[in-house]
């Protein structure tokens, strides 16, 4: 019988000065029915080291083992280095960005990702040297998670990202904006490796759950749109990733969804 690591998983979490005392609760929440914390980007507002240093205190709400990577959003003051430096400092945040790690017998690669749009419409590298740079961003973000994914040897594995990989997830989004929440370029890896789960941000109003065209589970656990989506339970998902006792060799082991309060069920992904 296999056991299982509860992951919770919350993106979004824009916190700003005015955040101090109103992400705690979140937090001591993931505390009581996780065994680890995952944020999918967008940690700050603006990307300042103060807004960081917020959500460092914020966060020693929880003991849980907390891995992170950044969204767009905390690039924007130019100072991501030092807000990944004072998560790490402070919060003892395990910075993901193309890397990976293992926590209690599972394995966690994250990777910001980037824009470019889904299928056949993506954004392609061809004419003016802008779209070409533009093109060649969402390639490095998506190399760099098939070698974080290459890394892994847990049979429980999961992938933590700030984009969107699939269109499914974004899906309820303005068309204007589309082409900006995501990349397929993310798809093909997650294809490739086969992760138990994926969780993702940054479309606030896209939906929660979607699978890539392999069948890997997909969440979207922007803070907004689990707020709106699931208005009478904390805004984090957690999902079960079996660890397997002795770690044995065989068929992968699939990633269970529950809810705090609400008993585990098997993690169905929507159709792709
Ligand atoms: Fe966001
Ligand atoms: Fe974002």
């Amino acid at each position: 019988m296999a056991r299982a690591l509860r992951v919770a998983a919350v993106g979004d979490l824009h916190c700003t000065r005015a955040s101090e005392g109103t992400l705690q609760p979140i937090f001591a929440k993931v505390a009581e029915s996780a065994d680890v914390l995952v944020l999918c980007g967008d940690l700050t507002d603006y990307g300042t080291a103060e807004e960081a240093r917020v959500l460092a205190k914020e966060l020693s709400a929880t003991k849980v083992p907390t891995l992170a990577v950044l969204g767009n959003h905390d690039f924007e003051s130019g100072g991501a280095p030092e807000v990944t430096q004072i998560l790490a400092d402070a919060a003892g945040v395990t910075m993901l960005d193309g890397t990976a790690t293992e926590v209690l017998g599972v394995g966690f690669a994250g990777v910001k990702g980037f824009a470019g749009g889904f299928g056949e419409r993506a954004l392609q590298a061809w004419g003016e040297e802008p779209i070409k740079a533009f093109v060649r961003a969402a390639l490095e973000e998506a190399l760099k998670l098939e070698s974080a994914l290459a890394r892994l040897r847990t049979p429980g594995r999961v992938a933590l990202l700030h984009y969107a990989p699939i269109r499914e997830t974004a899906g309820g989004e303005s068309a204007e904006i589309f082409p900006f929440l995501g990349s397929s370029r993310l798809e093909e890896p997650l294809n490739r490796y086969r992760p138990s789960v994926v969780f993702h941000g940054h479309a606030h109003r896209g939906q929660p759950e979607g699978a890539t065209a392999a069948g890997v589970p997909v969440y979207n656990v922007a803070l907004p749109l689990l707020r709106r989506h699931y208005p009478e339970q904390p805004p984090f998902r957690v999902v079960l990733v079996p660890v397997p006792d002795e770690a044995p060799a065989g068929p992968r082991p699939s990633a269970t969804l529950t809810r705090p309060g609400v008993p585990a069920e098997p993690a169905r992904p929507v159709s792709a």
